[in-house]
């Protein structure tokens, strides 16, 4: 059943992630917002980010040092402006998180309190201001603390966009299905924001929770958007190996603070590999764990912080400390099983700097957009900071224009006219485990054009089969989701075809 009246909204945010929070609480207290996630509040990437935010805080740090390690890193695909525009505005960003109540780690040092910055891979100085290993919580939790005491947002969870609307050429809102009512809805606004976060759940290992289907991307990819450097998927590089440990990732930070990486006889591989040896980028490692394994046939190498005195352990890395020790390994003592899996996805809905879309009425913000910053490969903990930047400079261009917008609410409801009242998940999960198992093997850390080859091939049948099912079962969350996966499949495939050189975080074995 699809609801005849629409909700509408002066702005309404698909996302509750650092991204679409920071945005509604950037906007005038005048403006009605619609936050819209697809499970809670507070599932999303944000909440499990662990290491930390980027971004210059002491004397002894530049601007100039952040942005040259970042354009380091997107090896020659960044765009300056944005690297720039990113950079500069990082300390405002993290003042407004702590006005906002954030509570980031601090130690003491001349019988002063101040903010303890970590490292991570390619960052020539600390610059990570953290929460212990749990900044993502503490932003998340803090930001939602804050948009629930808002009376201007309204929070809708459970309710998960299906396909945005065009109104002549402007996007006017979202067409969205409720799932404890089992009936979608029209969301109509002035503006309408993706923050929908990534796609890294397109792969069969990945460090995301399941919210990262890229729906962001697939949307306005069907509304016309231009989307840039799908190619660039990040790996990260060491994610928890253990039967129950689920998509648990062990930080960089850990690597910033001293942990080596190790074959199964205890030598360290990656000094031999990059100068940089464990805080080499993202990319390196990744690739380089990825090699060890193959060449020793072995599930996974290991990461080793006991040698560090087990107070400092429990103290950096107490979420950590704490996970491990409940599956069985005590950190202190011996070294974690860990292996890559897909992280954070570079490319996305081409932006400006005033998070614009090409198509006018539509924003984008957070890991579904592509500002330039990342180029190839994003540097660790650049990605917060870029939620809450780009967040910023889209709350001041909506509250500039808002009041020269005006859209006719009379649109058309949801048409379901098709939908039978069957149901096959079956097909719907299976379908799903082929896309995430052919986008690991085949177009996963390393790939090739044969590899890729396969990739299309397999995708073109499956959009047949998807497109036939959607056309005829019931609206699910599930079918809604691979609905959306096939789309970013295919525009990460034909993406890596396309690059025929190895950059980055595209690695070829034909180049
Ligand atoms: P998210 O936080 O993922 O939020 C997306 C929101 O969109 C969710 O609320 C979801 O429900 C909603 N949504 C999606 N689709 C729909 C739909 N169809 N309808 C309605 N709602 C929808 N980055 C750093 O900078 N530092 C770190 O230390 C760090 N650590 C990380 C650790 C982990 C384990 C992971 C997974 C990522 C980490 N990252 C880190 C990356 C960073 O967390 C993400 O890039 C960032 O949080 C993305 O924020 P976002 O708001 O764009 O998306
Ligand atoms: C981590 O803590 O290792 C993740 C940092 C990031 O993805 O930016």
């Amino acid at each position: 059943m699809s609801q005849k009246k629409p909700h509408i909204f002066d702005v309404l945010i698909i996302g509750s992630g650092g991204a679409g929070l920071s945005l509604a609480l950037r906007l005038p207290k005048t403006c009605k917002i619609a936050i819209l996630s697809k499970g809670e509040l507070e599932e999303n990437a944000t909440y499990h980010a662990q290491g930390g935010i980027a971004a210059v805080l002491d004397n002894e740090d530049s601007i100039n040092s952040h942005i040259e390690d970042t354009l380091k890193a997107g090896a020659g695909m960044c765009d300056k402006d944005a690297v720039r525009f990113t950079v500069e505005h990082g300390p405002e960003a993290i003042q407004w998180l702590i006005n906002q109540g954030v509570n980031f780690t601090r130690k003491i040092i001349n019988h002063k309190r101040i903010y303890h910055l970590t490292r991570e891979g390619g960052h020539s100085h600390r610059r990570i201001i953290h929460a212990a290993d749990s900044t993502g919580k503490e932003v998340e939790l803090t930001m939602l603390d804050r948009a629930k005491e808002a009376n201007n947002i309204s929070l809708f969870r459970h309710h998960i966009a299906i396909d945005l609307i065009k109104q002549d050429k402007n996007c006017v809102g979202a067409y969205v299905y409720n799932e404890p009512k089992d009936k979608c809805e029209t969301f109509l606004a002035k503006a309408t924001v993706l923050a929908t976060g990534g796609a890294s759940r397109l792969y069969l290992y990945s460090s995301n929770p399941a919210v990262a289907s890229g729906d962001g991307i697939a949307m306005g990819h069907r509304i016309g958007c231009k989307i840039n450097d799908m190619e660039f998927n990040q790996f990260h590089p060491t994610c928890l190996y253990h039967p129950q440990a689920g998509s648990f990732l062990i930080t960089e930070a850990m690597r910033g603070e001293g942990a080596y990486l190790l074959l199964p006889d205890g030598t360290r591989f990656m000094p031999k590999v990059h100068p940089l040896a464990e805080l080499a980028p993202r990319d390196i490692v990744a690739r380089a764990i990825d090699y060890e394994m193959k060449l020793y046939g072995l599930r996974h190498v290991y990461l080793d912080i006991s040698h560090k005195d087990s107070k400092f352990i429990k103290n950096h890395f107490p979420g950590i400390y704490r996970n491990c020790l409940k599956l069985g390994i005590d950190i202190t003592k011996e070294p974690m099983p860990v292996v890559p899996a897909a992280h954070y996805t570079c490319g996305g809905i081409k932006v400006d700097l005033k998070s614009r879309t090409n198509i006018k009425g539509l924003y984008a913000i957070g890991e579904v957009s592509c500002t330039g910053l990342h180029g190839a490969n994003r540097i660790a903990s650049n990605s917060l900071l870029e939620c809450m930047v780009f967040a910023k400079a889209a709350a001041e261009d909506i509250a500039q224009n808002l009041k020269y917008i005006s859209i006719d609410t009379n649109v058309n409801p949801w048409d379901e006219s098709w939908v039978t009242d069957s149901n096959e998940e079956v097909f719907v999960t299976h379908n799903w485990e082929e896309i995430r198992t052919f986008m690991w093997d085949y177009v996963g850390i390393v790939r090739s054009n044969k590899r890729l080859a396969r990739a299309q091939h397999r995708i073109n049948m499956l959009k047949k089969e998807i497109q036939e099912y959607y056309g005829n079962f019931r609206i699910t969350k599930n079918l809604i989701e691979l609905r959306n996966l096939i789309v970013v499949a295919e525009l990460t495939v034909k993406a890596a075809t396309l690059r025929q050189e190895n950059r980055g975080l595209h690695y070829s074995l034909d180049y």
